[in-house]
């Protein structure tokens, strides 16, 4: 991995808290630019940047090695950085209070950037996906499924499920790290989501989704998309999947709506949610929320698992002490909502794993005004980018940033940090809805598997980063398993 030290040149005089006594955002337009603080002021030209070619600008660079491209920007340019990808005018911005302000203060002067919406004709109108009063009607309906008692309500799947694939689990036997995860939250998420138990309809839901995404995936990389409308092979492919998706989710839905009772499954929960007017979502926007819901949930936990046994298997130290932590603590039991609390080095592990190997290592919002950031203007339909794989390893806040040190969070170094020196489930009000239930599937998998099985890496493994939307391994993670 390399070495990182992101230079702090401050160039910026904004003061991070664009709030007034009164508590009040100032916001004044000065020569057409809006600006949400009093001092600011606004500079002509860019942020320093790299200049990149005439056409692509740095798309070369961008594309050839994403992470590398984003920590050295922010180490030689500092705070605000500026760059072109294609006719794309790009700002990265790494200072935790220049985040906060686009985040948090000037949120509603943004939209997710064109990356997040180019996945709506798989994701519909979902929260990922959704901007405006549509967004914000829809999270007040999703929120509350995930108030920490409801979520805590799906630990004994959590468990149950974990339960399963360790009984299909043999010592010698091997395994791809990741793929054995990405299965088990997946199943997860269909459980407590739809409340599915047929695994073989599970299967086929995921495998068409995964399908829909990598068609996506390779649309997005492509210079220049034919319109979907247009009857290439390709999208021709990617229409079919989304209709096999659509008959799918419609059939949860139908299932949900039949039953009697109200589950505990998400679906449920959502069906019965109501507007202040007293009206629910529609099967369009149920089918939407769900896939969004699945989509988000899963490979994200999926990978921070995977991450954090790779971790694990390079640093037998560290699984020594959460070994000592689970004998304290579990006595070789499947931990409880209740026993979750006391894994305090379960959860300092999880922490700086996500901080090493963040799954969302990069967001992007598109500027809607003009307005002013770090004392440059960002002109409307500007993107500005904030990565948690370049704000993880600043070594301001984590000395030694290439190092794994989950004693780092141990003596409240969270409380002490900057908002936005560390956040894998981002911020402001687009901050992650399933954060609590993902921080509490890791635990209990993690503890769960665990104290049964130790993964030994192969000794030819390759391990590689692939950062597309997630930060993937590139190879899979092989190992075997071996018995405790
Ligand atoms: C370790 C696991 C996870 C990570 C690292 C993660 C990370 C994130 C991040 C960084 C965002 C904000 C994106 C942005 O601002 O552009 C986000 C949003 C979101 N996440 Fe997660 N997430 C995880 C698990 C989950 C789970 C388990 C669910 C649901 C079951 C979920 C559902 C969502 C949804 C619906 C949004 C959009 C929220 C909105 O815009 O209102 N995520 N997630």
């Amino acid at each position: 991995m390399p070495a990182a030290t992101l230079g702090r040149t401050a160039k910026s005089s904004i003061n991070s808290d664009a709030q007034d006594n009164a508590g009040k955002i100032q916001s004044t337009v000065c020569n057409g630019v809006l600006m949400t603080t009093a001092t600011a002021s606004i500079q002509s030209g860019l942020p320093p940047g790299p200049k990149g070619t005439l056409i692509g600008g740095s798309i070369r660079q961008f594309r050839a090695g994403l992470l590398d491209f984003l920590l050295n920007t922010a180490r030689d340019y500092g705070p605000l950085a500026s760059f072109r990808i294609g006719p794309r005018r790009v700002f990265l911005a790494s200072g935790p209070d220049l985040i906060e302000q686009v985040l948090v203060t000037d949120a509603k002067h943004y939209i997710k950037h064109f990356g997040a919406r180019a996945f709506r004709p798989v994701l519909g109108n979902g929260l990922v996906t959704s901007e405006g009063a549509f967004w914000r009607r829809q999270r007040k309906l999703v929120q509350p499924a995930f108030l920490k008692a409801r979520v805590a309500s799906y630990a004994p799947v959590m468990a149950e499920q974990t339960e399963q694939l360790l009984a299909s689990w043999t010592p010698g036997k091997s395994v791809q790290i990741d793929y054995e995860f990405e299965a088990l939250t997946s199943k997860i998420a269909l459980k407590t989501l739809f409340n599915l138990n047929d695994p073989g309809d599970g299967e086929r839901f995921s495998d068409t989704l995964k399908l829909a995404f990598d068609l996506m995936n390779a649309r997005l990389r492509r210079i220049f998309k034919t319109p979907l409308w247009v009857p290439t092979p390709a999208n021709r492919c990617l229409q079919r999947a989304v209709a096999e998706l659509d008959r799918r989710v419609q059939s949860f839905i139908a299932a949900g709506r039949s039953r009697q009772n109200s589950g505990n499954d998400l679906l449920s929960r959502l069906l019965v949610a109501q507007h202040e007017d007293g009206t629910g979502m529609t099967d369009r926007q149920l089918r939407d929320e769900a896939m969004t819901l699945y989509l988000a949930g899963h490979e994200t936990t999926a990978l921070t698992l995977t991450w954090t046994w790779y971790l694990l298997s390079q640093h037998r130290q560290v699984e020594q002490k959460l070994l000592t932590e689970w004998e304290h603590v579990l006595a070789g039991s499947t931990p409880t909502v209740k026993q979750l609390p006391r894994l305090s080095y379960t959860a300092a592990v999880i922490a700086e794993s996500m901080r090493l190997f963040p799954p969302v290592y990069v967001i992007g919002r598109e500027a809607t005004v003009d307005l002013e950031l770090g004392g440059y203007r960002v002109k409307r339909g500007y993107t500005v980018l904030m990565s948690q794989w370049v704000n993880h390893r600043d070594p301001k806040y984590f000395p030694s940033p290439e190092e794994f040190r989950p004693e780092r969070w141990e003596d409240g170094l969270a409380k002490r940090l900057p908002k936005f020196a560390y956040y894998p489930f981002g911020g402001g009000q687009r901050i992650c809805v399933g954060a609590d239930f993902a921080l509490m599937e890791a635990a209990i998998i993690l503890a769960t598997v665990g104290q049964r099985y130790r993964f030994t890496l192969d000794p030819d493994a390759v391990i590689e980063i692939k950062p597309q939307i997630t930060l993937l391994p590139a190879n899979g993670i092989p190992a075997t398993l071996q018995c405790r």
